[in-house]
């Protein structure tokens, strides 16, 4: 009978063995080892959690659709970084109602080779891994009600779709999108799921960018709500500091209210290049498995922006009643 060795199994289970080469066609192999979400399947659906149509909305939901787009365009001058503005004049999202996602993604198809696909709910992160990778965006099957007009936590049509989509007939983020799919397969291996969340969090969902020496949006998390496009960009309160993926990798972050600290990049072409260009291998084999940074810190070492009050967080943020400034 042979005898483990706690220590090295230990060492085994933090960074599992990496092949050299991964089939992106297939749905990744999810190692035992790491800690994913746990998702309910619903049964009809197949191991890609695709639907097999989007979902006909009704007359108010699709009034619903308008009346957040009619909220946010508004919006977008003065905040919105130009290729996302771009994007959205091309797909012209507020034709009226919810987006039909096959005329979208035929669009998008002629653009960049992306498209748009139906899911019911948050899905596994390998799963979305994959989807990203063969450059098909996964986008909710459901739009909020009007109970939860100003905040829903799980992500609908109307985040992914106006929050997401535009920037995917850029044909430098639309690379980004697909790399940062393929680094998925990676970060399992390794066991890093939460650092590359970390980047996906403060890249494509609350991503700042110069534009002319000026702070623009191209996150989605920021650009489908209309109080943290105001804060992100004027607020006193949070942090604006130079994306160094190898610190963001580090950095813990907020789920369920405003950004304490926003990364900010001087173009596509950067990200990419500090992300796809130099790969991901070296900066996962030299990550630990925790997060190491606070959210609200800022370091000597950081290029910062704007040092933030942080006076929304130390209010106790949303919730607290604390005016987002
Ligand atoms: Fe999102």
């Amino acid at each position: 009978m042979e005898i483990s060795h706690p220590m090295r199994d230990h060492a085994a289970m933090d960074k599992p063995n990496v092949p050299t080469s991964f089939d992106y066609s297939r749905i990744p192999e999810m190692p035992a080892s790491v800690f994913v979400a746990p998702l309910r399947k619903p049964a009809e659906l197949g191991d890609d959690w695709l639907e097999p149509a989007q979902r006909k909305y009704s007359l108010e939901e699709h009034r619903i659709w308008d009346e957040l787009y009619q909220r946010q365009i508004g919006l977008m001058p003065g905040h919105a970084c130009r290729e996302f503005a771009h994007g959205l004049e091309r797909l012209n999202l507020g034709r009226g109602g919810v987006p039909d996602f096959s005329e979208m993604s035929e669009e998008l198809r002629s653009l960049t080779g992306w498209s748009v696909v139906p899911v019911p709910m948050l899905i596994p992160d390998h799963v979305f891994y994959y989807h990203l990778a063969n450059r098909r965006f996964p986008a909710g099957n459901f739009i909020r009600s009007r109970e939860q007009f100003d905040y829903i936590q799980e992500p609908d049509v109307f985040h992914d779709v106006f929050g997401h989509v535009p920037l995917l007939t850029d044909p430098i983020f639309a690379s980004y999108m697909e790399a940062y799919g393929r680094a998925g397969w990676k970060a399992l291996k390794y066991n890093r799921l939460k650092a590359l969340s970390a980047l996906y969090w403060y890249t494509v969902e609350f991503g700042l960018i110069l534009e002319d020496d000026q702070l623009r949006i191209y996150g989605a998390g920021i650009l489908s709500g209309p109080t943290e496009t105001v804060f992100s960009v004027e607020g006193r309160s949070p942090n604006r500091i130079h994306l160094n993926v190898d610190r963001v990798m580090r950095t813990d972050y907020t789920i369920s209210d405003l950004q304490a600290t926003y990364f900010v990049i001087e173009s596509f072409r950067e990200l990419f290049h500090l992300t796809e260009q130099r790969g991901f291998e070296p900066i996962y084999e030299s990550l630990a498995p925790a997060f190491q940074y606070a959210k609200t810190a800022a370091l000597d070492t950081d290029h910062i922006y704007h040092r933030g009050t942080q006076e929304y967080e130390l209010r106790g943020g949303r919730g607290s009643g604390a005016k987002p400034a």
